[in-house]
């Protein structure tokens, strides 16, 4: 654990309390990424973060001018992945991030790292320094609700049509350990706590062949699809065509209005991509996957969320 003074003269890394949350929300906003939302309750993301993740704060004379959060995902497989990692602009680049992600990786004890990096040179140069190369493209799509179901091939699933049904989180993180050996319990239970917030499985003859957690979009109408996990031994893109147009993710609003929309992540090697996108998906923004293990994350097999993993 560390706490206090880093090697710096001038910086102090410090853990995060709620009374940081106001300056961290003006940090996060001034880099266009705040942390709250209309429809949000008060300080949800920042909340989950100081109870269940590393969240820091770097000081320079007295003020708060920085903040980074890493959240751990167990299991066989155990890895930290960097939830924020955001410096005032008035002082980037004068080596605040540097020592947040020091502090971070001080703080939390993980054998791997990930995270979702901004296009800014200044945030890859850290996480690859940091030991963290490369590898994807994380793609943020955005479907209109609208959109009627595209056909899939005829013999994607032979054992009957895919349907959905609400899951208690700690089963759909059970399930998603079972196949990828990585535990998203802590990050299950935050995501149905969201607004509209579900966990969910995708079955076909009873058979579990997606599962993830959805909920109602932050600032407007529609649905954010946070994150999904395929069956090893299922066709990912039949499988996120079912899991897109599945009444667990469409659940409300039951008739959605003109401009809402699905919203998720996909990264740039799951096979899916290009049928999304001849389907009505439009890309929205892109970040990069990083992370310490190229193997530790299958791309065609996930839905990322960029926060978490
Ligand atoms: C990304 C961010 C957190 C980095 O923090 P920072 O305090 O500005 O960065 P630092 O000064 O600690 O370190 C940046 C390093 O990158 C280096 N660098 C800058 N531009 C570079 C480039 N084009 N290529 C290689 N290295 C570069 C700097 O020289 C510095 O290294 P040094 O300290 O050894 O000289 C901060 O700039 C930020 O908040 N950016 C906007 C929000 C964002 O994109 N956050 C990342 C979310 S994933």
């Amino acid at each position: 654990m560390i706490v206090g003074v880093m090697s710096d003269p001038g910086f102090r890394i410090r853990p995060a309390s709620r009374d940081d949350f106001a300056t961290i929300e003006r940090i996060a906003a001034a880099n266009d990424e705040p942390t709250t939302a209309p429809r949000w309750p008060g300080y949800l993301y920042l909340d989950h973060l100081l109870a269940e993740a590393a969240l820091l704060v770097a000081e320079r004379g007295g003020a708060v001018v920085g903040y980074a959060g890493a959240a751990v995902v167990g299991g066989r497989h155990p890895a930290a992945h960097v939830t924020d990692l955001f410096v005032d602009p008035a002082v980037h680049g004068q080596g605040v991030g540097k020592h947040l992600l020091r502090g971070l990786q001080l703080e939390v004890d993980a054998p791997a790292w990930t995270t979702s990096s901004s296009a800014d040179p200044r945030a890859l140069t850290l996480y690859v320094r940091a030991g963290m190369q490369p590898l994807w493209p994380v793609l943020y799509l955005d479907l209109p609700l609208g959109l009627p179901a595209p056909d899939i091939r005829g013999d994607a699933w032979p054992g009957g049509r895919p349907s959905s049904r609400q899951l208690d989180p700690g089963s759909a993180s059970a399930i998603e350990l079972a196949w990828s050996g990585r535990d998203f319990a802590v990050q299950y239970r935050h995501w149905a706590s969201r607004p509209g917030g579900l966990a969910f499985a995708v079955e076909v003859d009873g058979r579990p062949v997606a599962v993830g957690a959805v909920r109602d979009g932050r600032i407007g109408p529609g649905r954010v699809l946070d994150h999904l996990a395929i069956a090893p031994d299922t066709d990912p893109v039949a499988a996120l065509v079912a899991a897109l147009w599945s009444t667990a993710v469409r659940i409300s609003p039951p008739e959605p209005a003109p401009e809402a929309r699905l919203t998720f992540a996909l990264p740039g090697p799951h096979p899916a991509v290009a049928f999304v996108l001849r389907n009505g998906c439009r890309i929205t923004d892109h970040d990069t996957f990083c992370a310490s293990d190229p193997d530790l994350v299958d791309p065609a097999r996930t839905v990322p969320d960029p926060s978490f993993g």
